[in-house]
């Protein structure tokens, strides 16, 4: 029997009443059986800063970051601004793209291996442009995107959205439906057993790599 899995949500977008953050709260309305999703906001997550890092992770990010490793696999709404990732976003990937302080270079990061779901909800092209960026950040850190169905949806010129925050148009609703139980599939395809929060592979074990840690 097909087991169980976690999913950590999070959304680029920090303001109230964002159309990212709202669309991975419509998620949660609709996963497939044997999926659940919890939705992790990150507004406490400080701007990265090596000489922070040294000190020790803040607490909101080693939350995160255990999170991260806890979870079988991720969901990031990823809202567009000038053609990319937002700020919020790219800073909250970089500090869990870090290795653990006592842990050497080239150790997997709590993002290694992630299964990842990406959705995003943007003006005139949907996210599409951001939504590309992420796939390549996706192969520095070697999380595991999914490919299709894409779930990109313009609030222009008139929203999928209803004015009460409702996703009403049923094509976006299809696409999202459709993408949570393909990530549900590529997660269990990818590890049909559980993992350890710590996933040792074979490259940890190699000396540090140019480029990684
Ligand atoms: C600084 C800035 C740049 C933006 N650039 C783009 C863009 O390049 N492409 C796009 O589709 N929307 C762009 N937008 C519009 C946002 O995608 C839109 O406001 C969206 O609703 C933001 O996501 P949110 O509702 O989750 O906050 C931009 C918005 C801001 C504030």
């Amino acid at each position: 029997m097909a087991r169980d899995i976690h999913v950590l949500g999070f959304s680029g977008s920090l303001r109230k009443g964002s159309y990212n953050t709202r669309l991975l709260h419509i998620a949660k309305d609709m996963l497939p059986q044997g999926m659940t999703l919890e939705i992790f906001d990150l507004s406490p997550i400080p701007l990265y800063n090596e000489d922070v890092r040294q000190q020790g992770y803040p607490p909101a990010v080693a939350e995160f970051r255990r999170k991260i490793r806890e979870a079988d696999a991720l969901l990031i709404a990823c809202p567009e601004y000038n053609y990319s990732v937002t700020g919020v976003l790219k800073n909250a990937i970089d500090w869990a793209s870090r290795v653990e302080l006592h842990e050497p270079p080239g150790s997997p990061s709590p993002l290694y291996g992630k299964p990842l779901g990406i959705i995003g909800v943007g003006s005139r092209y949907g996210t599409v442009r951001a939504q590309l960026e992420l796939h390549q950040i996706a192969v520095a850190v070697n999380m595991f995107p999914l490919n299709k169905p894409e779930v990109y949806i313009s609030n222009l010129p008139t929203s999928a959205f209803d004015e009460q925050g409702n996703l009403i148009n049923e094509d976006s609703r299809k696409f999202l439906r459709q993408h949570l139980e393909a990530l549900y599939d590529w997660t269990l395809r990818l590890y049909p057993q559980p993992q350890p929060a710590t996933v040792e592979t074979q490259e940890a074990r190699q000396p540090a790599t140019a480029g990684r840690g």
